[in-house]
């Protein structure tokens, strides 16, 4: 038996990067996917295609984290498709950084909403399914720069710190109807949004990592596959590093 097999995952920004590696792993696991990204494009329907080859059920929809009607529509829509939901995860997620001093009052409020409300959107319009399921796991992309904070990135990371506030909270109001909520922060990892920053400053981070290396995709991935799966019954309300050994 594999281990997702059965369930229903719902991924935000599952069309490339993170979100598009925890869609494939937990389809090669026997989950059927639905994932959202902000437009159907070839990009997205690339993904579904990967992903149906893989034989699940599997659909993208475009629809704007951000937005609380698209969020609430896009649940609709994947009970309408699949039947249930029983992993949502909020990995959908930008960046603006500049130092306070240059940083706009558009950056932070961009930055605020994408990562931050998102979480709030998706979870709000999931909570009802997984109550009446009596199940279901949750999982908030965060990041390492939420648990340190990092210099050029105080909107990032003042939303993936709330992320993690945001975690607890949702952990303790659900956990007695075994509705879980957990969060992943991860260190460096290799994806578009990586591939922005100058080469010094990659070959900078790398050297601090001690496994002196970048994360993959994958890495995070299979740490989704656990705390999306009946491995982690009995664990909620946590934030699991995946990083290298980056942040202690
Ligand atoms: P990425 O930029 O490669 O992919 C993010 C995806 O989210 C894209 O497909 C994008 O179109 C989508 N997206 C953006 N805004 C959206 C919205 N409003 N509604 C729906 N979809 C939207 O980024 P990556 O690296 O895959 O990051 C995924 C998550 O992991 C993000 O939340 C990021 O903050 C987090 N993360 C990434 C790290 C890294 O090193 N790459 C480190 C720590 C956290």
């Amino acid at each position: 038996m594999k281990l997702l097999e059965g369930k229903v995952a719902l991924i935000t920004g599952g069309s490339r990067g993170i979100g598009k590696a925890l869609a494939m792993r937990f389809a090669a696991e026997g989950a059927a996917i639905a994932f959202s990204d902000l437009r159907r494009d070839e990009i997205m329907e690339q993904t579904e295609k990967e992903l149906l080859d893989l034989g699940v059920q599997a659909k993208g929809y475009g629809s704007n984290a951000a937005s609380f009607d698209d969020s609430i529509q896009l649940a609709e829509a994947v009970v309408a498709d699949f039947g249930r939901i029983d992993v949502l995860i909020n990995n959908a997620g930008i960046t603006r950084d500049n130092l306070l001093m240059r940083m706009s009052e558009q950056d932070w409020d961009m930055v605020l909403t994408v990562n931050l409300k998102s979480v709030f959107n998706l979870t709000k319009a999931v909570q009802s399914v997984m109550l009446k399921q009596r199940s279901g796991s949750i999982i908030n992309m965060s990041s390492v720069v939420g648990v340190n904070g990092n210099k050029g990135q105080s909107n990032y990371a003042a939303s993936k710190a709330g992320m993690i506030g945001f975690t607890k909270s949702i952990a303790a109001e659900l956990g007695s109807r075994n509705v879980r909520c957990n969060a992943i922060a991860p260190g460096f990892i290799e994806t578009e949004m990586t591939h922005k920053l100058p080469d010094d400053v990659r070959t900078q981070w790398i050297s601090t990592i001690p496994l002196r290396r970048s994360g993959k995709p994958e890495d995070v991935a299979d740490v989704a596959v656990f705390l999306a799966s009946d491995l982690s019954a009995y664990v909620t309300g946590q934030v699991i590093s995946v990083c290298g050994g980056m942040s202690m």
